[in-house]
């Protein structure tokens, strides 16, 4: 009998007592059969060793394979049995792989019985698109990606150059700075970006590099942020919560009456972004970008249903604090971008997440999402970017990961494209940001391509791209090629470097640079 190593069929395993659920593969048959051989020759070997029964989280996706084997490799000789197990952890690995050609693409959307756009000629990305008052020089986004390399008061060093300069010669025409905290109290970790009068020339520099490296006029956009729950201004947990969320609490350890910023912090907080903007603006970007994504600050207020006075409670309430942010920034920097990246979609219970059905979390309500972005378009927003999902708590919703995987990841990226189709139909005139689309590998510039054909979005962003495989812009538009063998393979070894509090870049395709 020969083992397929190849699960039958992929399902979404409830764990107990959890709100989430991970990734199971079903073996074929003659597939358990080899197991279960496999079992019995190697259980009596392992059991003679002592052993701790505990329950360690993401097991599987966090755990060194080279290192397991060579331990393995101590107690079993038989390479035949060797094999077996290095094949199986292999397969479960290249489970995360997309597809390797646009015809394997589409057996894949056949056989889950759901579609996306796919267009062969992909000249279509290569056309200007209209910014406010700039002009991208073709299609592509390099997606915001916080690197953690800065200098304790938030100076790019040596490394964050580096990174940027490789972006803006990768070809997109837009390049969207990762997130800058506008307090010191809202930096995310102790080596976030932070712009203050005090290393404005590093941040000129940083501008300035990134235009020298790009062979063509791009448009730089600093995301502005305060990282709210999330904030870790010297490398310990100083959470500005607006808000509470049992699951989100719990897994913060923060208690029901862990205290919450006040509306008098909030206004004056207002401010902070304006001077931020101000900044910005001196260092030579050509426009801000207002998170209001993944849990931060100014998406928590989003979904702050419960919270009492004039930040929350009702949609007026909840979407004040964005919306005064805006209208600040543009009064003080006129000639100045402004652009949001908003989650429409946290999947987050209810009264908990921003549009979601109240009844169940899996299941996006635009409703409100699009009234917002409609807002937000009356309000001259130069850029709408999409995104879903809080990435510490159900990352899949914006992006297929080796961690936390439920759903096949083309079932993710189908809803996230609708629903960004939906906000693009909203606001025809201004260009709305797809993030979807890094797992699709070899047929990347085919969805990219199919997606702006039909309308369903105007740019197309690429995050872990932009670190992986930063010369894919250029591939694209020049020779009309993607290599499969340098792009982002989706591993989660970039978020698990941000997580452990390393520098974040590619630990794949850069690893003489980046290591796990
Ligand atoms: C290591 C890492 C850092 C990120 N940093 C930011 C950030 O600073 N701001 C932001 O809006 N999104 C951030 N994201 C989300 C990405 O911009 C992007 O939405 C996500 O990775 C999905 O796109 P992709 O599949 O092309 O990577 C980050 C993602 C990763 C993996
Ligand atoms: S480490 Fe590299 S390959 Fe892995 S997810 Fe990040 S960018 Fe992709």
């Amino acid at each position: 009998m020969r083992a397929t190593r190849r699960p039958s069929t992929i399902v979404g395993k409830a764990n107990a007592g959890k709100p989430d659920k991970r990734p199971l593969g079903i073996p074929v048959i003659c597939d358990r059969v080899v197991q279960m051989a496999c079992k019995l020759v190697i259980e009596p070997i392992f059991e003679q060793t002592e052993i701790v029964d505990c329950d360690i989280r993401g097991f599987f996706e966090n755990v060194d394979h080279n290192i397991l084997l060579k331990l393995v490799r101590r107690r079993i000789s038989d390479p035949r049995v060797l094999m077996l197990i290095s094949g199986w952890l292999q397969v479960a690995r290249d489970y995360m792989r997309g597809p390797a050609s646009i015809n394997e693409l589409r057996e894949m959307l056949e056989g889950l019985g759901i579609s996306l756009p796919i267009t062969e000629n992909t000249s279509i990305l290569g056309e200007t698109v209209d910014v406010g008052n700039r002009i991208s020089p073709n299609r592509f986004v390099a997606l915001p990606m916080e690197g953690a390399d800065c200098d304790m008061d938030g100076s790019p060093t040596g490394l964050t150059f580096r990174r940027y300069e490789r972006m803006a010669a990768g070809g997109a025409g837009i390049i969207w700075l990762e997130a800058c905290a506008v307090a010191h109290g809202g930096r995310s970790k102790a080596n976030a970006f932070f712009l203050q009068k005090s290393n404005l020339a590093m941040y000129k520099e940083l501008v300035d590099r990134m235009r020298n490296a790009a062979s063509q006029d791009i448009i730089c956009i600093l995301q502005l942020t305060h990282s709210g729950r999330y904030s870790k201004p010297g490398g310990e947990p100083k959470p500005v919560m607006v808000r509470h969320c049992p699951e989100l609490d719990e897994a913060e350890n923060l208690p029901d009456d862990y205290p919450l910023a006040t509306d008098r912090f909030l206004d004056e907080l207002v401010n902070s972004y304006v001077e931020a903007a101000v900044l910005a603006q001196q260092a030579g970007f050509d426009g801000v970008d207002v998170k209001a994504c993944h849990g931060y600050l100014v998406s928590s207020l989003l979904g702050a249903h419960e919270r009492k006075g004039k930040y929350g409670g009702s949609y007026e309430h909840r979407t004040r604090f964005l919306k005064d942010v805006i209208t600040a920034i543009h009064k003080q920097c006129p000639s100045l971008l402004v652009t949001v990246r908003l989650n429409i979609f946290d999947g987050m219970r209810y009264p908990y997440g921003f549009g979601v059905s109240n009844t169940n979390p899996e299941v996006p309500d635009l409703e409100e999402p699009i009234r917002l972005v409609k807002q937000l378009g009356a309000m001259n927003v130069a850029l709408l970017g999409v995104s879903m999902g809080y990435p510490r708590f159900d990352p899949h919703f914006g992006r297929p990961s080796a961690t936390g995987q439920t759903e096949h990841p083309l079932v993710g990226i189908k809803r996230f494209c609708d629903l960004t189709g939906q906000v693009q139909a909203a606001i025809p005139g201004i260009p709305v940001v797809n993030a979807a689309l890094a797992w699709v590998e070899a047929a990347f510039p085919q969805v990219a391509a199919g997606l702006v054909e039909s309308r369903a979005t105007q740019l197309i962003g690429q995050g872990r791209n932009g670190i992986a495989y930063p010369d894919s812009v250029r591939d694209i538009l020049e020779t009309n090629t993607f290599s499969r063998n340098a792009c982002c393979v989706a591993c989660s070894g970039c978020s698990r470097l941000l997580r452990d509090g390393k520098h974040v870049g590619c630990i794949v395709r850069d690893k003489s640079v980046y290591n796990a």
